[in-house]
């Protein structure tokens, strides 16, 4: 059975994309720091008779991530698709960022893929997906330091795409719009959250298109 690791898997796009990965007949390894939404997550996908698992990980601790790397090599040995989907976002005007609120954007959404790549890469067999958003692509009002995180992982992506192209493992970059997810919760930067789209439909199309290219870009 292919194993899927998916970073922030207890919720949003992370817990869509474990639902369309588990139905295609993969085990799913859900990574996040919250237990009970986790868990939850768990149980969702077990009654729909996915085959998972997760484990607790705060991917901004590299030394988090050293123990969770042994754990999946002692137990599996290798993994087949790492999914860095973890993220997190602070919106408004530039003045009224926080330094808490910079330094968390940089830790989870660049430092936590730099780190799980830079850990998993070796025992991954066949695809690296990077969530990214459509603000690595243009930025954008209130957006700034988000936008920033989110330019410095496409620019990782499309580096490491270049030094990793000799390997059978591919490497993509995905970008897409406005979910329904929590991500909005705390945030009133979006007005009305259920008109975007809903995570399984953004994750479903991400695995249609999951051939190994090197983009998948997900429309409106
Ligand atoms: N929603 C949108 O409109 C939208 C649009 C484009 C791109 N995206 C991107 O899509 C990805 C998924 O976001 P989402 O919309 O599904 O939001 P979400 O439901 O808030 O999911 C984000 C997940 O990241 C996890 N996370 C945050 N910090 C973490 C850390 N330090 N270590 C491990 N896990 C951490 C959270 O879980 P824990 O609480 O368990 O840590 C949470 O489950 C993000 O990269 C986001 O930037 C979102």
């Amino acid at each position: 059975m292919k194993k899927v690791l998916i970073t922030g898997g207890g919720s949003g796009l992370g817990k869509a994309l474990a639902e369309v990965y588990g139905k295609k007949n993969y085990h799913i390894i859900l990574v996040g720091r919250t237990e009970y939404k986790l868990k939850i997550a768990v149980d969702d996908l077990k009654n729909k008779e996915i085959s998972c698992e997760y484990l607790l990980c705060d991917i901004s601790e590299n030394n988090q991530i050293n123990e969770l790397f042994k754990n999946i090599k002692d137990k599996y040995n290798n993994i087949d698709y790492l999914i860095n989907n973890a993220g997190v976002g602070y919106f408004g005007p530039l003045n009224h960022s926080t330094l808490e609120e910079i330094d968390n954007m940089f830790d989870v959404n660049v430092k936590g893929t730099i780190l799980m790549t830079q850990k998993f890469i070796a025992i991954t067999q066949e695809r690296v997906l990077n969530i990214i958003s459509t603000a690595g692509l243009r930025g954008k009002v209130n957006e700034s330091v988000y936008a920033a995180s989110k330019f410095a992982v496409r620019g990782f992506t499309e580096s490491i795409q270049k030094e990793f192209s000799h390997l059978d493992l591919r490497i993509t970059a995905v970008y897409m719009g406005g979910m329904d997810t929590p991500f909005w919760d705390e945030s009133t930067h979006i007005a009305d959250k259920s008109r975007l789209r809903s995570p399984i439909e953004v994750a479903k199309e991400i695995e249609a298109n999951d051939d190994g290219r090197e983009e998948i870009l997900i429309g409106k």
